[in-house]
């Protein structure tokens, strides 16, 4: 059944058989071969450019697998007929080359023989047929893009990026031209550029959901990406393409979360890597969490880098040592509960000599978190460029999180380095009964400051 935004394509599946089978013989072959790469008989409703002249950017929200980077791609191919530039930004290297141009929805796939650009991966560069160029830039680069002058642009992903000024740089830039013009296809988070961009009045923004492109998407794809994510709260951003406002309750919200970009990172006075190591390794697709952070030597902390993934044993150590040598970290940190001996052993096993502490939970997850959060309330963390997925871990901490199915695992790691890095705000409360007395029998006694 051919949906509210249905495509020429649709409602032409959408006929009965017989008058259907009438229109396709009516068509001579070269037609239908044609009609193979001609974007306007398959682009539904929400996938076609605004009308009009009185807008500058196009932002689409849209849900997993809608069509979006479809969608960008064959507006870059649209444009670069009427303009010699036409510019690329990826959230990072890989994705703009393996989703954007080389991907099953990007450039390359899209365009018939005769339109399709040479790709100049070494210079980042496509090369159009009739002259037009696009340079590719990348979100995690976004000094590249300063400086830089763009006609048209086309953003994938945005709500992803690491580093938001790069929006800052490449807006500044876009000003070649009579009609200066961005598409931005993203699923959406609520994060600033995109909340901004939505408030602007020279946005057109467009909304669509995972559903509306069911018939294109693999069966399977389709059916793991609904499972993943119906019902539950991000999936009413994952699918639906809603902006999520904060969760009531939450320990972290957006607000709460400053970002720094590399360059403004003052020196640093101690580093650690935190894991907090999945229940079991295999069939559970629990992820490694796997944190950087350091205490500045301005006495703020940063967090560095999150490097968290499903992993096995191996794969988590190796990525904790890397990180550890890569950071010229102080020491590795992991919580044992579950894995008792086995963490240290695989940790040793990649790195004989790397300093280890073990730590245990004594005390619950909520209780741990609530002190870190108390640090970002009084403005003494920054976050170096975004990470979504802890950042949406944090933001949607609520003292009941651990009755939902999937477990902050990065937050655990994150908190599990926090607490290393501030150790006099996680200690436990001593009993008056526990206290070091100060003075021994001779008043001097080991329990005084020449123990120290
Ligand atoms: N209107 C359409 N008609 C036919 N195929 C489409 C249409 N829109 C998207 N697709 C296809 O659906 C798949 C998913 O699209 P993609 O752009 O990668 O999704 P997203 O970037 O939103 O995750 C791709 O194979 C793409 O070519
Ligand atoms: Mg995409």
């Amino acid at each position: 059944m051919a949906g509210i935004h249905a495509s020429p394509a649709e409602l032409l599946a959408s006929l009965p058989t017989a008058e259907r089978q009438k229109a396709i013989e009516s068509l001579s072959l070269e037609t239908k071969a044609q009609l193979a790469h001609h974007w306007p008989f398959w682009a539904r409703q929400n996938q076609r450019e605004p009308e009009g002249d009185d807008w500058v950017y196009w932002l689409i929200l849209a849900g997993r697998g809608f069509g979006k980077t479809r969608t960008g791609a064959e507006t870059v191919r649209q444009w670069v007929k009427t303009c010699e530039m036409v510019n690329l930004i990826g959230a990072t290297v890989d994705d703009a080359r393996d989703i954007m141009i080389e991907g099953e929805s990007g450039i390359l796939a899209i365009c018939p023989n005769d339109e399709r650009p040479v790709y100049r991966k070494n210079e980042s560069k496509l090369l159009w047929p009739n002259g037009a160029v696009s340079l590719v830039f990348t979100a995690d680069a976004p000094e590249r893009l300063r400086g830089k002058q763009h006609m048209r642009l086309w953003a994938d992903e945005m709500a992803s990026w690491r580093y938001g000024e790069a929006w800052d740089q490449a807006k500044f830039g876009l000003r070649l031209g009579p009609h200066p013009r961005a598409v931005i296809t993203t699923t959406p988070r609520p994060v600033k550029n995109i909340k901004d961009l939505v408030k602007d009045r020279a946005t057109i923004v467009t909304r669509g959901t995972t559903y509306d492109n069911r018939a294109n998407l693999a069966p399977t794809f389709f059916e793991e990406i609904v499972k993943r994510y119906e019902g539950t709260r991000l999936g009413r951003q994952e699918l639906n393409a809603e902006i999520l406002e904060d969760v009531p309750g939450a320990l972290w919200t957006r607000e709460m979360i400053t970002h720094l970009p590399a360059s403004a990172l003052p020196p640093m006075k101690r580093i650690v890597v935190a894991i907090d190591p999945p229940a079991t390794s295999g069939e559970s697709s629990n992820e490694a969490g796997i944190i950087v952070d350091g205490l500045g030597e301005d006495g703020r902390a940063y967090v560095l880098a999150d490097r968290s993934g499903v992993m096995t044993p191996r794969e988590w150590a190796v990525a904790a040592v890397t990180a550890f040598r890569e950071f010229e970290a102080d020491r590795i940190v992991a919580e044992v509960n579950q894995g008792g001996e086995m963490v240290e052993q695989v940790i040793r096993s990649v790195d004989t000599h790397v300093p280890f502490k073990a730590v245990r939970a004594s005390r619950g997850k909520y209780v741990r978190a609530e002190p870190i959060s108390a640090l970002y309330a009084r403005g003494l963390v920054d976050h170096v460029g975004q990470f979504e997925a802890l950042e949406d871990q944090m933001c949607s901490y609520t003292p009941d999180f651990d009755r939902g199915n999937s477990s902050p695992d990065r937050l655990d790691a994150h908190v599990w380095a926090m607490s290393d890095l501030f150790p006099s705000m996680v200690a436990e409360k001593k009993s008056p009964l526990t206290r070091p007395k100060l003075q021994g029998p001779n008043g001097l006694g080991a329990q005084g400051w020449m123990a120290r």
